[in-house]
């Protein structure tokens, strides 16, 4: 009886050591419920990938281009479900699961995606392809089961292409990298002072002049002067209505609405230099701002013929863009000229109206009944809060220090979360000293990842209206492509989760982890993404009467090492490993570096003298 029961038990300890669960790959945004199961299914060029006949002409060349790109594998992807007996990825449409909702149940023989529309099997695709693994010769995926859906329905990003420029080429590729991190939205800032950027057949002078300005390359932001008339104006670009609907119609396949900002009333100064007569005083030159400040760019709003005029734009735009949603900005507009305008003082008599910031408000409201007339539903920055609102707007709430985060869910809008301290990526990652140029506030990986956009001094109710978050890539200090991807990778990895996952599974430990795989797939695609999340941040407090420092060092991430110097050489993976505060004499200059346990640096050194 007693050898029985040993043969038993050593039975079951060797089939635990031969069918362990496999360890669960690293996802970005991690699914809802991840359950490990034993043995995995081999992804070869004899896999059979069936979707739903409606959904094969755009999903088979998108997951023809990806496995060729990602895997060199030729897999072929069929319509309907012809089952083999094994080796085959079906994709099952089934009734009842949410919007984006999905599950994957990977076994050894198959591969099962269900979902109930497009965007739940897009999804689905996206963490298939993250779970694959090169095992030797093969691709391997191990097998689990997968349930998943989104936290939030909208995950945006905002490129601001008036600032800078990007072509559409540039546009698209990060509409591919990002829809594999599940963002789902796509904000194009396509007009501001410094640049008109989308054709409008009726009015091709916004183009024409509107989208270029005279060049001021190497000369700070904020010290620009402005143009004059006679200056050549070389800087800039659009795109024609061709692009904007290629890049629609790439964003589409990808999950991606697009959603086009013309921004108004202010921030409109290349719409000014195109068409003067539609600011307040029509006195002089208007020429597209060079950077810097941006006076008389408001429209003016006692002039019937700009509310003609922006109907006709957003007939235009409204056609081009196929989505729910069109951004009308509403963001910092100078009321200057409204002041001293007669139109604008009569309008605000005629309509009895309590100052500009009513005046403002009828004019978001004028627009908003115009982008409803296209069946377009209206989004604008929190400012067209102010006043008398702009009921039927959905709100981009961005300007922290108003909370408009509470007012506008307390209002009754539906809140697009945009923190300007964790969502705005074009302030900077690290030390100003260590970092390109950029604007003075910080917003490291850690931040960006701690960004919990649902305000817990909401009421239950209130809360339903958070429709999610979005990044604002804002791109005055963004002038190439390499210094745009530095800004948004990783850190549109931290809110691709903020947006995604549900706050009990966000981990910092498991994500930062996430970020280091995503680090390769990054490269493969060509992404100049940043590595600031390994900076070493040192602080130090002087004694007076002894002149000597107390050292301090930090670094975001965990599991690695931080080494010094002070003697002014550059650390290195033999240097002295830092384990709490230390002391230096003053005067001393302290060199500081991150090491992965293997003894290579991560990051940059961070260099700064201990001296009062
Ligand atoms: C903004 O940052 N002006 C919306
Ligand atoms: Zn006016």
């Amino acid at each position: 009886m007693k050898t029985r029961m040993l043969l038993i038990a050593s039975l079951l300890c060797f089939g635990t050591m031969l069918y362990a669960a496999n360890k669960v790959p690293t996802f970005v945004p991690q699914p809802e419920s991840v359950v490990a199961k034993t043995g995995h299914f081999v992804l070869s060029k004899k896999t059979k990938v069936f979707v739903p006949q409606a959904y094969l002409k755009d999903l088979r060349p998108y997951i023809h281009t990806k496995f060729q790109s990602d895997y060199d594998l030729k897999v072929q992807v069929l319509g309907g479900h012809r089952t083999p007996s094994s080796n085959y990825i079906f994709f099952e449409k089934v009734k009842g699961n949410k919007d984006e909702a999905y599950t994957l149940d990977i076994s050894p023989e198959r591969v099962l995606i269900q979902a109930t529309n497009y965007a739940g099997f897009f999804d689905a695709l996206q963490t298939l392809r993250q779970a694959i693994e090169r095992d030797q010769e093969q691709y391997t995926i191990p097998c689990m089961v997968i349930k998943d859906a989104p936290r939030f329905a909208f995950r945006g990003i905002m490129l601001d292409v008036s600032r800078h420029f990007q072509t559409k080429e540039f546009v698209k590729k990060q509409i591919d990298i990002l829809s594999s991190y599940k963002i789902n939205k796509f904000h194009w800032h396509l007009t501001d002072d410094q640049g008109w950027r989308i054709e409008i057949k009726k009015y091709p002078n916004l183009t024409a002049k509107g989208a270029w300005r005279a060049d001021r390359t190497g000369i700070t932001w904020w010290q620009r002067t402005a143009a004059t008339a006679g200056e050549s104006k070389v800087i800039g670009g659009y795109y024609t209505q061709e692009d904007i609907k290629e890049v629609v119609e790439f964003a589409r396949i990808r999950n991606v609405e697009v959603i086009p900002e013309i921004d108004v009333p202010g921030h409109s100064k290349a719409l000014i230099a195109s068409y003067p007569e539609l600011t307040c005083f029509d006195t002089h030159d208007f020429e597209v701002a060079t950077g810097g400040k941006a006076p008389n760019n408001a429209l003016c709003a006692g002039n019937d013929t700009v509310f003609d005029f922006l109907d006709d734009v957003f007939t235009e735009v409204a056609r081009l863009f196929p989505g729910q949603y069109i951004h009308i900005g509403g963001d910092e507009c100078n009321k200057t000229n409204w002041k001293k305008c007669p139109k604008c003082q009569q309008r605000i008599k005629d309509n009895d109206l309590n100052g500009e910031e009513e005046l403002q408000s009828y004019f978001v409201q004028r627009i908003n009944k115009i982008i409803t007339s296209k069946h377009k539903k209206m989004i604008g920055w929190d400012e067209i809060l102010s006043g008398k609102g702009a009921k039927g707007a959905t709100i981009m709430a961005w300007r922290a220090w108003q909370k408009p985060d509470l007012a506008a869910p307390r209002g009754g809008y539906p809140t697009i979360m945009t923190n300007f301290h964790h969502t705005y990526f074009c302030q900077l990652q690290g030390p100003k000293s260590m970092e390109p140029e950029g604007p003075g506030a910080t917003i490291s990986l850690s931040t960006a990842y701690s960004y919990e956009p649902v305000p817990a001094e909401l009421t239950a109710q209130e809360k339903t209206y958070v429709l999610g978050t979005e990044a604002c890539m804002w791109a005055e200090f963004l002038p190439s492509e390499a210094h745009y991807e530095y800004m948004m990778y990783p850190r549109m990895l931290a809110l691709a989760e903020v947006a995604w996952t549900q706050p009990a599974l966000k981990n910092w430990d498991r994500f930062q982890e996430a970020v280091v795989h995503n680090f390769d797939v990054l490269k493969k695609n060509h992404v100049a993404y940043s590595t600031s999340m390994y900076t070493v941040y040192g602080s130090f407090a002087l004694d007076e009467l002894t002149f000597e420092g107390q050292v301090y060092l930090n670094t975001e991430t965990t599991g690695n090492i931080i080494r010094y110097t002070t003697d002014n050489t550059v650390p290195t993976a033999q240097s002295e490993a830092y384990d709490g505060v230390f002391i230096v004499k003053s005067g001393r200059t302290v060199q500081a570096g991150l090491f992965n346990p293997q003894g290579e640096l991560l990051g940059k050194i961070t260099v700064f003298k201990v001296i009062k």
